[in-house]
């Protein structure tokens, strides 16, 4: 990807991982630190590429010539996702979404003395951002999802490919010392038509081309 094979294309890359909030000191978060989603995105800016990024509790530096929109939760990120997406050529979800969040949101911190036990904490489902993306899309829109799974890798990720209606699908293994906060990953990357990438591990800039490669050969 050395020449500018997405210039005047405009892509929207998810990054970090949303946190759900409890009550105003506590949340439900993960481990997802954004090193993939800015890895993504700075390789877009290098390919020409004009770029939003929808961050999610991310602590590193902005990626340079990126637009981002900081966001914390799920709602707020499919919020932020769905209107840029509106002018986006190509739309990579590679943040950690919580599939759930905590029923109520209680305005006052929840004291210990309030139960005699340990209190059950309900959730309720959050909005799947990349199955509406793939469901929205306009003609000629890539939608590109990733998945990371503990077990049975591939076969999720196929089946996760075709419940979610998207183009292509990045499937990691994640595990203790397995690519979360770590500069480099290993994935294999499932396209929709059948096709799929084995990409060996490496730096998150050489997977993040490797997406870009996928997608630019997909756009119209
Ligand atoms: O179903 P699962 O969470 O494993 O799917 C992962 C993919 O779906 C990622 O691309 C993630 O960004 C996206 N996702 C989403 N909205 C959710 C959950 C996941 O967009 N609520």
């Amino acid at each position: 990807g050395l020449e500018a094979d997405l210039a005047g294309r405009h892509v929207v890359v998810s990054a970090g991982g949303t946190r759900e909030p409890l009550d105003p000191v506590r949340f439900i978060g993960n481990r997802s630190s954004g090193l993939q989603g800015y890895a993504l995105a700075r390789t877009a800016v290098a390919r020409g590429a004009r770029v939003t990024v929808v961050a999610a509790n991310v602590a590193l530096p902005d990626p340079a010539g990126a637009d981002v929109v900081a966001v914390g939760t799920a709602e707020e990120m499919r919020k932020a996702v769905l209107e840029a997406a509106g002018s986006a050529d190509a739309v990579v979800m590679a943040a950690a979404v919580a599939d759930f969040r905590p029923a109520d949101y209680r305005e006052s911190k929840i004291k210990k003395s309030e139960t005699a036990g340990p209190a059950p904490i309900e959730l309720v489902r959050n909005p799947d951002i990349l199955a509406e993306l793939g469901r929205i899309r306009r003609p000629g829109q890539v939608i590109v999802g990733f998945a990371a799974e503990t077990d049975d890798v591939l076969a999720n990720g196929r089946d996760k490919l075709a419940r979610k209606g998207c183009d292509l699908l990045v499937v990691n293994q994640v595990g203790p010392d397995l690519t979360f906060g770590r500069p480099d990953n290993a994935a294999v990357v499932l396209a929709a038509d059948g096709a799929s990438v084995q990409v060996p591990r490496g730096p998150k800039e050489a997977l993040a081309d490797v997406v870009w490669d996928q997608v630019a050969a997909r756009l119209g």
